[in-house]
């Protein structure tokens, strides 16, 4: 493969700037190497991924940079640290030219270049799978930072990876799926984008499929593309994605990490309909009884962070105009509920490992509880004006 003789040089320009880096500046030597002190690089962050687990490739510089000092031989490194350090100014300024010119002449490509490069081979009909599979890695890591992540559509990518959302293999439809929620990230231009070439559907397909890597990679793309964007969250009821929520919260077969997936998003979509309940329309899910239940029962979860998750979502339901205390107290058994947490984190607490914890999810707990009883009481009071006249 003719890219990687480039990165193995690269790799090893790198780990010398590494050296020169550490071994001339005192004071950085205790401090990790990051690849923003390196001259070369541009410094655009990349943007928070909620998942950073990454089977191959590097996600980033840093990591690359880390992987090269972590397989390099110590005592070999160590060694050629000292050396560094003993040369003169002088020495070290023609070192680092060196490095400078070898990098020039490496021409490293641009971000775009690679972009362009992958996506040619995504649109190349005869590419065998296991190279598509490489470019779509790549696409990953190179979205990352915003710039290229906006360049991505002008370069003809949102649509070959939409493309390749209808490839048979599974893994290919995965890693499509999570290129265009890591790109649209944070990022309304390319939320936009992708919504305008209506793949919101075929990612809520994807949500339901049994192939668990498939639909945590969907619904996590489908949280990037309908969060703060409101006509985004208007097609996602228009496709029915309530049903789809109720239907992997209401299911306890169905993977924790879709679960977990699932009801932050419908924390965050309630927690947009917060800002805007003056002058629209409910979703009808979040009056339906069925699905509050469902809702509330997660906070009985014996998985912590999906209950914590989940009682994020009730008190974002509570605080919702519309919603009926009674419903909660005598529908789904929210004062039950609350107060046999009360007891499990009071038991949680007693671990040092899990104080910090325990006593912020009670916190929160505390606080769904005074929003609970405050709303139960304003509707006791209305109840006892009328019967009392
Ligand atoms: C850095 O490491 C040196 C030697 O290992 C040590 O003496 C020094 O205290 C460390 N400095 C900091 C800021 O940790
Ligand atoms: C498409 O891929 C095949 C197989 O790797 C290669 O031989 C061919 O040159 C590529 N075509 C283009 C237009 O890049
Ligand atoms: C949401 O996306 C649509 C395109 O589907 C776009 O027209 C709209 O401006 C976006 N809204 C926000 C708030 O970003
Ligand atoms: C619940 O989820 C499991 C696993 O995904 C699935 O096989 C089953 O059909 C679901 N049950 C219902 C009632 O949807």
């Amino acid at each position: 493969m003719e890219r990687s003789v480039p990165l193995m040089s690269m790799m090893a320009a790198l780990l010398w700037l590494a050296l020169l880096a550490t071994a001339t500046e005192e004071d950085r030597v205790n401090k990790s190497t990051s690849a923003a002190d390196m001259p070369f690089w541009s410094t655009a962050t990349p943007k928070e991924d909620e998942q950073h687990q990454f089977d191959g490739g590097f996600s980033s510089l840093d990591g690359m940079l880390q992987w090269a000092v972590g397989h390099s031989d110590p005592v070999k490194l160590k060694e050629t640290a000292q050396g560094v350090q003993r040369l003169s100014h002088e020495e070290l300024k023609q070192g680092q030219m060196e490095i400078k010119e070898l990098m020039e002449k490496l021409k490293m490509p641009s971000d775009a270049e690679l972009m362009q490069i992958a996506i040619d081979d995504l649109n190349n009909l005869s590419l065998p799978l296991e190279d598509r599979h490489r470019a779509l890695q790549e696409l990953l890591i190179l979205v990352e930072p915003i710039d290229n992540a906006n360049d991505l559509h002008k370069l003809g990518g949102l649509t070959a990876v939409v493309t390749e959302l209808n490839n048979p293999n599974p893994e290919i439809r995965s890693i499509s799926a999570w290129i265009l929620g890591k790109a649209s990230q944070n990022n309304p231009v390319v939320q936009n984008q992708i919504l305008e070439l209506g793949t919101l559907a075929k990612l809520m397909e994807m949500a339901c499929s049994s192939f668990i890597e498939e639909s945590t990679k969907a619904l996590y793309t489908i949280s990037s593309l309908v969060r703060d964007n409101l006509s985004g969250q208007d097609l996602f009821y228009m496709e029915a994605g309530d049903v789809m929520l109720q239907n992997i919260l209401s299911n306890s077969s169905v993977d924790i990490r879709l679960r977990r997936k699932s009801v932050f998003l419908l924390a965050d979509l309630i927690h947009c309909q917060l800002d805007l309940q003056e002058n629209k329309a409910e979703p009808p899910i979040f009056s339906n009884h069925f699905f509050l239940k469902s809702v509330v029962d997660l906070i009985a979860s014996t998985d912590l962070d999906l209950q914590e998750k989940a009682l994020y979502a009730v008190k974002n339901l509570l605080m919702l105009r519309y919603s009926d205390a009674l419903v909660f107290k005598e529908v789904c058994e929210l004062d039950v509920m609350l107060s046999r947490m009360k007891q499990q984190l009071e038991q949680l607490i007693v671990y040092d490992k899990f104080k910090e914890y325990a006593m912020d999810v009670e916190s929160l707990r505390r606080e769904v509880e005074l929003i609970f009883l405050g709303k139960l009481d304003k509707v006791k009071g209305i109840a006892d004006f009328e019967f009392g006249h």
